[in-house]
């Protein structure tokens, strides 16, 4: 079906577009992907006729089996939960020059305070920018005449520009879901007006944090001279530009539904149990990449063993730590040296203060769903994130929403977004090598009816500023600028 086609067969009044489709494959299934975002997003859709365009996670050719095969067939169209899906196929070259070395070699690490190099390749440019068009062809096949766009993060940076230029009938906004960089980073990029003229073919731009928006902003006004007044930018063509800061939440409800399954308490002993009935449980969940700063919290736990003398020749552990790392993006060079860091720093600390059948660190190098987190989370005594630079940081979140009884101390780095509403947690800087421990022994020695009234304010922010009213919120906004135009 071309274009025109679709648009005269109805198209869809609402399209989200993310790298990502929100499905993935278990086993020989093809399910809904886990997570609030992708939860929130298919609620929003649901309520209406809606579209999701997105890459299936396939690379082209590689699938063999028939359930791929009919995944193959999403390059048409197919459905979830009543959202009409549209694949973007990527071919091997396109997923990795586009994928891996533009988005997550070039982009996340210079969005990401260039904690590691970007290497910046023209031909891999190219392909991004191929790609980027595929996906706003592909959405303007599915889009009806005047529909709402949402286009979703750093993969997709170029799209909104493009898709304006191929249907400049339609709403379109953008959400970043990682941090905007100062302008001494973002001026590194050699590809740098064509981002932001890429972002202002939106009508709406939103970030996670005032300081994005602000950002993005000074930039657009310094490389495109843009006329700028307060949160408005005046593009090129001038159309005027809102820009806003919608901070993203979790699926507080979800995650308290299963919190009080009855279930739950048996799951949450068996845990400790397995760990020896430590006296502390502490616990870190993430994906396995360098900003979350895994390697930290090991050696700030390795350091406050050390100082605990924490050896017993016979017995369990008097603290333990679980680490879930989530691997990804192994074909970039740098989470292929930080698998390797984090599974050498457990090594260290494991052979230094483990005992027979006793490991101090527990390691699961693997995603778990949240079924299973949950438990872990109510197991926890202290939660550890504490990422060198975070766009949001979501697990932050969910730890604090599985805490009914208000137990639990969060430590949480200053320099992830979730520190901006949970001033209520340990808040530490990451960068100063003696933070983690110390922010350790405070979580130690805090009183519990400290932490309880700690958690009681936490937990009303993370279930008031739910990723429902996050979604409810950038729509409302943008959905009031068609009345404006
Ligand atoms: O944090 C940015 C983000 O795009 C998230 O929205 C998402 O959960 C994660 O990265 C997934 O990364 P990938 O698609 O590379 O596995």
């Amino acid at each position: 079906m071309d274009n025109d086609t679709r648009r005269s067969a109805g198209g869809q009044r609402l399209v989200v577009v993310a790298n990502r489709l929100p499905m993935q494959r278990v086993g020989d299934r093809w399910q809904t992907s886990p997570g609030g975002l992708v939860r929130a997003l298919l609620g929003v859709l649901g309520s209406r006729p809606g579209a999701w365009v997105g890459w299936t996670g396939e690379i082209d050719g590689q699938s063999d089996d028939a359930v791929l095969s009919e995944a193959t067939d999403l390059s048409t169209a197919h459905e979830l939960d009543g959202v009409d899906l549209h694949s973007v196929p990527l071919s091997e070259e396109e997923f990795n020059h586009f994928y891996e070395r533009v988005a997550n070699g070039a982009l996340w690490p210079l969005f990401h305070d260039a904690i590691r190099e970007s290497t910046f390749d023209a031909d891999s440019w190219s392909v991004y920018r191929d790609v980027n068009r595929r996906f706003a062809e592909a959405t303007s096949a599915a889009a009806a005449e005047g529909a709402t766009v949402w286009v979703h993060d750093y993969h997709l940076l170029l799209m909104p520009a493009m898709l304006r230029e191929l249907r400049p009938d339609l709403l379109i906004g953008f959400f970043l879901h990682i941090p905007f960089p100062p302008q001494e980073l973002f001026m590194r990029m050699p590809w740098r007006d064509e981002i932001l003229h890429g972002m202002l073919g939106s009508d709406l731009v939103g970030f996670q944090r005032q300081v994005g928006a602000e950002n993005f902003i000074s930039l657009a006004k310094r490389l495109l001279d843009v006329e700028v007044t307060e949160d408005t930018v005046r593009a090129a063509d001038g159309r005027e530009v809102h820009v806003g800061t919608f901070p993203i939440g979790i699926d507080a409800a979800e995650i308290d539904e299963l919190a009080r399954r009855p279930s739950m308490p048996a799951r949450v002993a068996e845990i400790r149990d397995r760990l020896g009935n430590p006296e502390v449980v502490f616990l870190g969940v993430d994906r396995l990449d360098y900003t979350k700063g895994i390697d930290l919290r090991l050696l700030g736990f390795g350091s406050l063993l050390k100082e605990r003398h924490n050896v017993s020749p016979t017995g369990p552990p008097a603290m333990v730590l679980v680490q879930v790392a989530v691997p990804g993006r192994e074909g970039v060079e740098s989470y292929a040296e930080e698998r390797h860091t984090v599974d050498q720093l457990v090594g260290d600390v494991n052979g230094e203060y483990s005992t027979i059948g006793y490991p101090v660190v527990h390691y699961l190098r693997r995603g778990l769903p949240l079924e299973d987190l949950v438990p872990l989370y109510m197991a926890a005594d202290v939660m550890l994130v504490t990422p060198r630079r975070d766009g949001m940081n979501l697990v932050a979140k969910e730890f604090v929403a599985s805490r009914l009884d208000d137990t639990g101390v969060l430590i949480l780095s200053e320099f992830a977004g979730a520190s901006e509403a949970l001033v209520d947690a340990i808040l530490v800087n990451p960068h100063d090598s003696n933070a983690v421990l110390e922010a350790m022994r405070t979580a130690l020695a805090m009183p519990p009816d400290e932490a309880s009234r700690r958690m009681r304010l936490m937990r009303q922010s993370v279930f008031e500023h739910n990723v429902h009213e996050w979604a409810r919120e950038f729509l409302r906004l943008l959905n009031g600028l068609a009345s404006h135009a």
